[in-house]
C-alpha cells in the first residue's frame, strides 16, 4: 500500500516511510494469520492471575502502576516479575516463538466499554515489531438480563505500516472520551474540554449534555478534569480508508455497531475470535483490530493479559 500521510509540519511522506527499510522487511517476514490455541491454560490458572493483579493494583501506591478509568482498568507488570509470570512468558515462547517487549509495558486490562479500530504498531521505527498476544482471563455477564453472547475480538485483513494509530474519521482533535451517564450509560464525549468547560460551574446538580444527564460533583469534575489532562497515545487518522468500499452491513450489525458506520470503509473482517477464557489469542501488531460491540450482548466486562511484542530487544 502506498499510502499519502503529512506529518505535523506539513510535509508528505508515504506509510512505507515509517518503519526503517530493513526493519520494515524483518516485520513483513515474520507476518502470519491469527491464531487461538484454545485450553492454553486452566480456569484456576486465570483466576489466580487475577487475584495476583488485583492485589497488586489494592497495594500499589503510585499511578504509574495502574490506570483507572470509567470504561477500563489497566495493571501494569513486568515478565519477570514472579516464578509464575516467567513461567507465562516462556509458556507463550514455546507457541509463537521468542520474543520480547519493548514499548508499551505488559498489562492486564479490563474492558467495560468496547475499543475501537486501532492498531498497536509503537513509535519506534526501529522496532521489529511482532505479535499482539491476549490471554482472555474472566468475561462478566450482566445477569440481571436474558441473554449473554460471548465477546469477540475482530481482527481486519488491513495491515498498517505506520505508528500506533486509531482510525476514525473525527480527525479533528483527540479529545473523545467515553464517560458514564447518571444512569449508567456509557456515552461518547466528542470534547471533554469543551465538557469540561460546561459543567464548571455547577455543582450537585444533574445537567443535560447532547440529551444525556450528567449528575455533577466534585468527583465527577476532578475526573473530567484529569481526562482533559490526558495525552493521547495513538495518532488519529482516517487513512485506513483506501478506497470506497463500504463494509458488509451485516457483519457491521453484529459486531461493530459502536464505532460509526463510515470508519468501516475498506475494512474487510478475516477472523472474529471469540473471548474464550484461558486461550492465546495472536496477531500481527500490523493488523487492524478492535473489540466487538459487547456490550448489547449484555457483557458488563472483559479481563485480558496483553502483551505488545517484539523480535528484538531495545534497551
Ligand atoms: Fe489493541
Amino acid at each position: 500500500m502506498n499510502i499519502s500521510i503529512f506529518k505535523k509540519d506539513g510535509n508528505k511522506f508515504y506509510m512505507k516511510d515509517f518503519f526503517e527499510k530493513n526493519i520494515l522487511d524483518e516485520i513483513k517476514k515474520n507476518e502470519s494469520p491469527p491464531a487461538q490455541i484454545e485450553n492454553f491454560i486452566s480456569a484456576a490458572e486465570c483466576q489466580n492471575l487475577i487475584n495476583y493483579f488485583q492485589n497488586l493494583k489494592n497495594k500499589s501506591v503510585g499511578k504509574s502502576q495502574f490506570i483507572e478509568r470509567e470504561e477500563s482498568t489497566k495493571i501494569f507488570f513486568k515478565l519477570d516479575q514472579s516464578h509464575e509470570i516467567k513461567k507465562l512468558y516462556q509458556k507463550i515462547q514455546d507457541i509463537i516463538g521468542e520474543f520480547y517487549v519493548n514499548d508499551f509495558q505488559p498489562h492486564i486490562i479490563t474492558s467495560r466499554y468496547p475499543l475501537r479500530l486501532h492498531v498497536d504498531t509503537g513509535k519506534n521505527p526501529n522496532d521489529l515489531i511482532f505479535k499482539n498476544v491476549i490471554i482472555p482471563l474472566e468475561v462478566e455477564y450482566d445477569l440481571e438480563k436474558k441473554n449473554h453472547c460471548p465477546p469477540n475480538t475482530l481482527i481486519f485483513k488491513n495491515t498498517w505500516y505506520d505508528q500506533s494509530a486509531l482510525f476514525t474519521n473525527h480527525t479533528d482533535n483527540d479529545k473523545d472520551f467515553i464517560i458514564k451517564d447518571s444512569n449508567g450509560k456509557f456515552v461518547d464525549i466528542l470534547n471533554i474540554d469543551d465538557f469540561f468547560n460546561k459543567i464548571q460551574k455547577f455543582n450537585e446538580d444533574e445537567i443535560e449534555y447532547n440529551e444525556n444527564v450528567f449528575r455533577i460533583n466534585d468527583n465527577f469534575k476532578d475526573y473530567i478534569k484529569r481526562l482533559t489532562e490526558i495525552k493521547r497515545y495513538n495518532l488519529r487518522t482516517n487513512k485506513h480508508i483506501v478506497n470506497d468500499k463500504n463494509f458488509n452491513r451485516d457483519l457491521y450489525e453484529k459486531y461493530l455497531s459502536h464505532q460509526q458506520y463510515e470508519d468501516c470503509k475498506s475494512l474487510e473482517l478475516d477472523k472474529a475470535i471469540e473471548t474464550k477464557v484461558g486461550s492465546l489469542i495472536y496477531w500481527d501488531r500490523t493488523r487492524i483490530h478492535s473489540s466487538d460491540n459487547f456490550i448489547k450482548n449484555n457483557v458488563k466486562s472483559k479481563t485480558l493479559l496483553a502483551l505488545f511484542t517484539s523480535k528484538t530487544k531495545i534497551s
